[in-house]
């Protein structure tokens, strides 16, 4: 079963998380590709998709939501799954974006959950406007992500295609519900 994990950032925190869910996915012998939202090809020889995205400025990157919007026929005829990183801080941070625009490319590409992982900031990776912005709000600096969090996800994913698999079909045509969420996740 081929996987693919498109991933949209600007730093490569956020491509370091999807490498970490790749390393998950193919210790659990499934053949993972991760690719640039930007440049991915042959999507639809993939039997299942995640796409992930840094959030700035309160929403997915542009490259990411036309990936999504542009593929939504596509991605709906796999088994597909979101997430985003953003979120900076210790404990529970919330993401600061705008939840509808979630929920549309949930609604897009028939993903059957989203997840918000949290992030990582170095100011000395920032240009001019990136750093005087995240002064002005006062963002905390440091490396957030919870790779425990990450790769149990990865895992949940690896066990849901397991049993998509079994059940005999890779198509959520087939007998897995849109709605079913990942055992150990959580809606964000
Ligand atoms: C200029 C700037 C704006 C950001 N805006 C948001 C935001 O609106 N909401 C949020 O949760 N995180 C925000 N973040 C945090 C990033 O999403 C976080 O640093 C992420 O890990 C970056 O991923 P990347 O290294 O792949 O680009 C912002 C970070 C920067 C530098």
């Amino acid at each position: 079963m081929n996987i693919l994990i498109a991933v949209a950032g600007r730093h490569g925190s956020t491509r370091m998380i999807a490498d970490a869910i790749a390393q998950e996915l193919t210790s659990s012998g499934k053949t993972v590709t991760v690719q640039d939202v930007a440049k991915v090809t042959n999507l639809e020889f993939h039997a299942a998709a995640i796409v992930g995205s840094a959030i700035y400025f309160g929403n997915w990157l542009p490259e990411a939501r036309q990936f999504v919007q542009r593929n939504g026929n596509t991605l709906s005829a796999m088994n597909v799954w979101l997430f985003s990183s953003g979120p900076l801080g210790e404990g529970n941070p919330q993401p600061k974006d705008d939840p509808g625009h979630l929920a549309d490319l949930m609604r897009a590409c028939g993903a059957r959950e989203h997840r918000t992982f949290i992030g990582k900031l170095d100011r000395n990776d920032l240009g001019f406007g990136e750093r005087l912005a995240v002064k002005i709000v006062r963002a905390p600096e440091g490396d957030f992500r919870d790779w425990e969090a990450i790769r149990e996800w990865a895992q949940g994913i690896a066990s849901a295609l397991a049993a998509s698999a079994q059940a005999g079909s890779s198509f959520k045509g087939g007998t897995i519900d849109v709605n079913t969420t990942v055992p150990g996740t959580a809606h964000s």
